[in-house]
């Protein structure tokens, strides 16, 4: 025991900091009430909610149909099968995106041919037209970081060729191209509910869109069993079901999808205007778009020191993606051609914290430590 009236003195070290993690999905009274009350309806699956849900999907983004799937990746899969996709047909794809979107073309039996991504980081249409052939079916833009591709060039190369649009909405629930929502440009829309997405669920999940009766009608029944009805089963598809707990929290969600999506477009433009004068660049946005920021994504060829420094100080960050899918082992048999564009990106990209549930104190936190890198 120490006398009384002398001080003991420990060795005192800087408190670790809060961490501020890159995505936060929301939970709340509201979201655990609407889980618990599918849970008391004792229906887990397609139920009630699921249909709901669809209805209300539909009607939000202005399509006729809308199906729920097990994941973004699973909608992808059913919805090529749907368009008939076989092998030796050639399907256009930016390599700059989530390797599922590639995964599913692989899948369905077809091949990925590998675009570049223009100045926004999104499928370069002049790229995509100089690598149509014969054999290209479709074309698969996906609307990276929650910014629409050049909708209108990428129409209208689809038109011109003949083949079908399928989007790929998985990072821009929301966003809009010349004030329509993104997913009701092309034969059909992709959506995923991954929890760090702009509408999040609560495990894995996923939507079609399609104002397709027949791509829908097949769509159902691919996604459970292949089946007809109850006992007959007209082709093998698979169980890429949803579920009743997560269709009712999502329902919840949609309600709030505008508002949240306000929300980050508000901490992306405090981010944009703190760190305008940075040795950084800023997301480049398109004047006919409204990017809805699933990610906050800047360059810098420091990007590797800037994250380090930021972790550090209990900054998570991410890099989506580092190795772009054209130069994925499992897919290497491709022999995929050079995508420049997408090959400098890679090495620079850096995600800073962002969600509808991130704080103006944290962002201002990342901003202070950017700037603190920087020297500025
Ligand atoms: C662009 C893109 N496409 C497809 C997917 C696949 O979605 P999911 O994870 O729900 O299967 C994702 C999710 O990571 C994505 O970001």
């Amino acid at each position: 025991m120490s006398a009384p009236g002398r001080f003991i003195t420990h060795a005192v070290s800087e408190p670790a900091p809060i961490p501020i993690p890159l995505s936060r999905p929301p939970v709340d009274d509201e979201l655990k009430r609407a889980v618990l009350a599918a849970m008391d309806s004792r229906q887990y699956i397609l139920g009630p909610e699921c249909c709901r849900l669809e209805a209300e999907l539909a009607q939000d983004t202005g399509v006729k149909h809308a199906l729920l799937t097990s994941s973004g990746t699973a909608a992808l899969w059913l919805t090529l099968r749907a368009l008939g996709v076989k092998a030796g047909d050639e399907i256009l794809v930016p390599s700059h995106t989530a390797f599922p979107t590639v995964e599913a073309v692989c899948l369905a039996g077809a091949k990925p041919v590998f675009v570049d991504a223009d100045v926004f980081y999104t499928i370069d249409p002049a790229d995509a037209t100089a690598k149509v052939t014969p054999r290209t079916v479709g074309i698969i833009p996906v609307h990276l970081y929650g910014q629409p591709v050049d909708l209108a060039a990428v129409r209208d190369l689809a038109s011109r060729h003949g083949i079908w649009l399928l989007e790929d909405c998985a990072q821009a629930q929301g966003a809009e191209w010349d004030g329509r929502r993104v997913g009701g440009f092309g034969r059909a829309a992709a959506f995923s509910f991954y929890p760090s997405k702009n509408l999040p669920a609560m495990g894995d999940g996923g939507a079609i869109l399609t104002g397709d009766d027949e791509i829908a009608s097949r769509c159902r029944r691919l996604r459970d069993h292949g089946r007809l009805d109850k006992d007959v089963h007209a082709e093998v598809g698979f169980n890429l079901r949803f579920n009743e707990l997560q269709a009712a929290a999502l329902r919840v969600l949609l309600r709030r999808l505008d508002t949240m999506n306000e929300r980050r477009r508000a901490l992306a433009a405090r981010y944009t205007h703190e760190l305008a004068d940075l040795p950084l660049v800023l997301p480049p946005t398109r004047h006919r778009a409204r990017h809805v920021y699933h990610l906050f994504v800047v360059r810098t060829p420091r990007r590797a020191e800037l994250a380090a420094f930021l972790r550090e100080r209990g900054i998570q960050t991410g890099v989506h993606y580092p190795i772009p899918t054209h130069r994925q082992p499992a897919v290497e048999r491709f022999a995929p051609p050079p995508v420049p564009r997408t090959e400098r990106l890679v090495d620079e990209i850096l995600s800073l914290p962002m969600s509808a549930d991130h704080t103006d104190e944290e962002i201002d936190r990342v901003v202070a430590a950017v700037c603190a890198f920087f020297g500025a």
